[in-house]
């Protein structure tokens, strides 16, 4: 049987904290600030937002931006990575961060927004929507991204032949050995596009997605 992907997450993340910012620009070749652009595009207004495996705070911090009078709480369950969130967002009074699990925190507020990057493929879909939704105001919304693997041959092809390269460069940095070989795996295995998709309207909410990058990653959004 597979092993659950949860259990990839401390070897991918727990000693890569401090060179994840780098590797994430060069490693989707500069697409993370666009798609980082696209969720929050998603984002008209609000007052309060969780950003759920908020890592080192890059999508936290244009949150905050956008929103200066919001409060934020970014929520990551590797330390790490919000060490670095909590030293690069020292200009920002209107962030805090929780070091705790996506699908076991328990906060006693709730937000018109919650926001997670990167994480839906790491966890089960029925437990992570529930959280949120407990976590959700009424007409909240809840905005997922993640990588999808490319459906059409030519992208596909080209995708491949990146991740390729991408491998090879793992083999000669040890800290993101396991995190560059492991993720395409990973990537090309998960269904969590439809799997979310399915549990968010089962439990209620208006669902929608949009592609991107022809098909390298989307964003799913549902609102209460
Ligand atoms: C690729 S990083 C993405 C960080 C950030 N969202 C971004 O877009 O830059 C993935 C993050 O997910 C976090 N993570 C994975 N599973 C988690 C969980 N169950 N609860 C909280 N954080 C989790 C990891 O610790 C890591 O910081």
């Amino acid at each position: 049987m597979a092993e659950p992907a949860k259990n990839l997450v401390p070897k991918f993340f727990d000693d890569t904290g401090t060179t994840y910012d780098g590797v994430v620009s060069y490693g989707t070749l500069g697409k993370d600030k666009y798609w980082k652009k696209k969720i929050l595009e998603q984002i008209s207004d609000g007052s309060s937002f969780l950003d759920l495996a908020c890592g080192t705070g890059i999508l936290t911090r244009e949150i905050a931006a956008k929103f200066p009078n919001a409060k934020i709480v970014g929520i990551d369950i590797t330390k790490s990575y919000l060490d670095v969130a909590k030293q690069n967002s020292n200009s920002f009074d209107n962030i805090s961060f929780i070091l705790d699990d996506a699908e076991e925190f328990k906060l006693d507020s709730k937000f018109d927004c919650i926001t997670a990057s990167y994480l839906p493929k790491y966890c089960d879909p029925g437990i992570l929507v529930k959280n949120c939704i407990m976590h959700l105001n009424p007409g909240g919304k809840i905005i997922f991204h993640d990588f999808t693997y490319p459906k059409n041959p030519a992208v596909r092809g080209l995708w491949n032949f990146f991740l390729t390269i991408l491998r090879l460069v793992g083999y000669f940095i040890p800290s993101w050995k396991d995190a560059l070989i492991g993720l395409p795996k990973l990537i090309r295995s998960t269904n969590w596009l439809h799997n979310y998709s399915n549990v968010m309207k089962k439990s209620g909410l208006k669902v929608s997605n949009q592609y991107l990058t022809y098909g390298a990653a989307a964003i799913l959004t549902g609102t209460k």
